[in-house]
C-alpha cells in the first residue's frame, strides 16, 4: 500500500506538480508591487511620438454602406440587437465636419501624431467607383494635421469594410484580397507625399474572433474553421498591400505596419495546469499565430476538436517598417470540459476593474512589449486606453501604463511612439456608446467637448517629455 502512495506520489510530481512550477517559473503571471514603484519615475527618449487614435467608423458619423450600417439594424436569431441597447452610429462624434476643431484638442493636449482610419465605404461605396471628394476629404485633413505640426498616422482598415465587399465574401475569399489592395492604392498614391506612417490592419485576430468565432461583430458568424482562413488571408492581405505600396515612386519613406493587439492570456489558477494549457492554447491562435506568420512566415492557428490551419505566408517576415502593438489588459482561462465555458472571457477577481471587461494590468503591457519585440522592429504604440465614464481611474491608468512602457524602454525595448485611445468618446462596436475611452468627453446631443479631469495626466506627461 505504501508502496502505491510513492508511486502516486512520483508520477503526480513528474506529470503534474514538475511541469506546473517549470510553466509558473517561466511564463509567470507577474503582478508588480505598486507601492514599491514611483510611478513618476519616468522618461521618454527625445523624439518619442506622442499621439492619440481614433477610427473612421467611431468617430466620422455617417456611415450608411458599410458593413457596420447593416448590422447595426439587425438582430441576433434570439431578438436581442447587434448593437447595445439597440443604439446605431448615426452622427457619432461628426468628425468628418468638426475634424479641424478636434485638430485644436490634439494641439491642446500637446501631441504631435493622430492615428485615425480611412472609410473604405465612402472612398468606394460601389465596387470599382471612387468618390474623389472622399479623398480630398481626407487629404484636406491630412494638410489641416501638417499645418497643426501633427503628423498623421492612417489605417487602412480597422474593423470596417463597404457592403459590396462583405456581399462577394470580405476576407474570407483569398481572391478578394486583391480589392483591398486596390482601394490602399487609391488612398497611397494622393497621400504618399505627406503621410509617413500607415497601418495596414488594425487588430485582425480581435477581428476575426468577434465576427467570426463569437459572432458578435458582422457578419457574425460563428466557424472556428472558417475565422482561422480569414485570419490568414487577413495577413496574407498585409502582405500584399505592403509589396505593392512599397512599387511606387517615393514610397520607401513610406513607413508600412500592421496592428496587432497583444492581448495577455493568463491561466485563472497558476497551479491548475489545465488553465495553463488552455491559455497557452487560446494563446497561440491569438497571439501566436502572428508572431509566427511574421517571423517565419508560417501561420498555424490551431484550437483541439475544432481547428488546424497551417499555411505558408511567404514574405510576411519582410513587410514590416514597424509593428503597431495595441494593449489593453488580459483575460483568465478557466478550463472547463464543456468549450463554451472554456472560452468565456473572464477578469481575475482581484484587479481593479474598468468599465469594460478589461482589468487594469499594466503589467502586461511590459509583457506585449516584450513579446512583440521578437519581430525585431521598431515598436510604435497604436493604442492603449480605458473605458472609465466616471474618470475615477483614468488618471492613475494613465500613469501606471505609461510607466510600463518607460521601463520597457528603459530596459532596452525599441518603443518609438504611443498614441493614446481615443482622443474622443466614440461608438465602441457593439457596446455602443456607454463606453468612454475619450481623452474629452464628448456630449452626443450637443456634441461638446471637454477634456477629462483624469486626462490632465496625459497632457502633463506629453508636454513634460
Ligand atoms: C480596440 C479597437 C478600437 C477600440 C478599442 C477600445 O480593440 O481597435 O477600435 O474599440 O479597442
Amino acid at each position: 500500500m505504501y508502496r502505491i502512495i510513492v508511486i502516486i506520489l512520483a508520477v503526480l510530481t513528474a506529470l503534474y506538480i514538475i511541469p506546473t512550477a517549470y510553466l509558473n517559473y517561466t511564463e509567470p503571471v507577474e503582478h508588480w508591487d505598486w507601492d514599491e514603484i514611483d510611478v513618476d519615475d519616468i522618461s521618454f527618449p527625445d523624439n518619442f511620438i506622442w499621439g492619440v487614435a481614433s477610427a473612421a467608423h467611431q468617430v466620422e458619423g455617417n456611415h450608411t454602406t458599410n458593413n457596420w450600417a447593416v448590422w447595426e439594424n439587425t438582430s441576433f436569431p434570439d431578438g436581442k440587437p447587434h448593437i447595445a441597447r439597440g443604439e446605431k452610429c448615426g452622427l457619432a462624434c461628426d468628425h468628418w465636419n468638426r475634424y479641424p476643431e478636434d485638430i485644436k484638442l490634439m494641439q491642446e493636449l500637446g501631441v504631435k501624431s493622430y492615428r485615425f482610419s480611412v472609410s473604405w465605404s465612402k472612398i468606394m461605396p460601389e465596387e470599382g467607383v471612387i468618390d474623389q471628394t472622399a479623398i480630398q476629404h481626407y487629404s484636406e485633413m491630412v494638410d489641416s494635421l501638417l499645418a497643426a505640426g501633427i503628423e498623421p498616422m492612417i489605417t487602412l482598415h480597422h474593423f470596417c469594410h463597404p457592403m459590396w465587399f462583405e456581399k462577394k465574401g470580405a476576407f474570407e475569399k483569398e481572391g478578394n484580397v486583391a480589392d483591398f489592395v486596390e482601394f490602399s492604392k487609391h488612398v497611397f498614391l494622393p497621400l504618399k507625399d505627406r503621410v509617413k506612417y500607415w497601418c495596414t490592419l488594425n487588430e485582425p485576430a480581435v477581428f476575426v474572433i468577434a465576427a467570426y468565432f463569437d459572432g458578435h461583430f458582422p457578419p457574425g458568424k460563428q466557424d472556428p474553421k472558417l475565422a482561422a482562413e480569414v485570419l490568414k488571408n487577413m495577413y496574407l492581405a498585409h502582405v500584399k498591400v505592403y509589396e505593392n505600396l512599397k512599387m511606387f515612386d517615393g514610397a520607401e519613406k513610406a513607413q508600412i505596419g500592421i496592428v496587432k493587439n497583444m492581448h495577455q492570456i493568463d491561466p485563472m489558477n497558476d497551479w491548475n495546469l489545465f488553465d495553463r494549457l488552455l491559455s497557452r492554447t487560446v494563446n497561440q491562435g491569438f497571439n501566436g499565430s502572428f508572431i509566427g506568420t511574421f517571423t517565419k512566415g508560417v501561420y498555424h492557428f490551431s484550437f483541439p476538436t475544432l481547428v488546424d490551419l497551417k499555411a505558408k505566408v511567404p514574405n510576411a517576415p519582410y513587410t514590416l517598417d514597424f509593428v503597431g502593438l495595441n494593449y489593453y489588459s488580459h483575460n483568465a482561462m478557466d478550463f472547463s470540459l464543456n468549450l463554451d465555458e472554456a472560452l468565456k472571457t473572464r477578469m481575475y477577481p482581484n484587479e481593479t476593474p474598468t468599465d469594460m471587461d478589461y482589468t487594469m494590468y499594466p503589467e502586461g503591457f511590459y509583457r506585449a512589449i516584450k513579446e512583440i519585440s521578437v519581430l525585431n522592429r521598431p515598436i510604435i504604440i497604436t493604442e492603449n486606453g480605458v473605458a472609465d465614464a466616471d474618470d475615477d481611474i483614468r488618471g492613475e491608468f494613465i500613469k501606471k501604463y505609461l510607466y510600463a512602457v518607460s521601463k520597457a524602454i528603459e530596459d532596452g525595448y525599441n518603443v518609438r511612439g504611443y498614441h493614446y485611445w481615443s482622443l474622443m468618446d466614440n461608438f465602441e462596436w457593439d457596446l455602443g456608446y456607454d463606453e468612454r475611452f475619450g481623452l474629452y468627453e464628448v456630449d452626443f446631443e450637443t456634441q461638446e467637448r471637454t477634456l477629462r479631469k483624469g486626462s490632465k495626466e496625459y497632457q502633463r506627461i506629453v508636454k513634460a517629455n
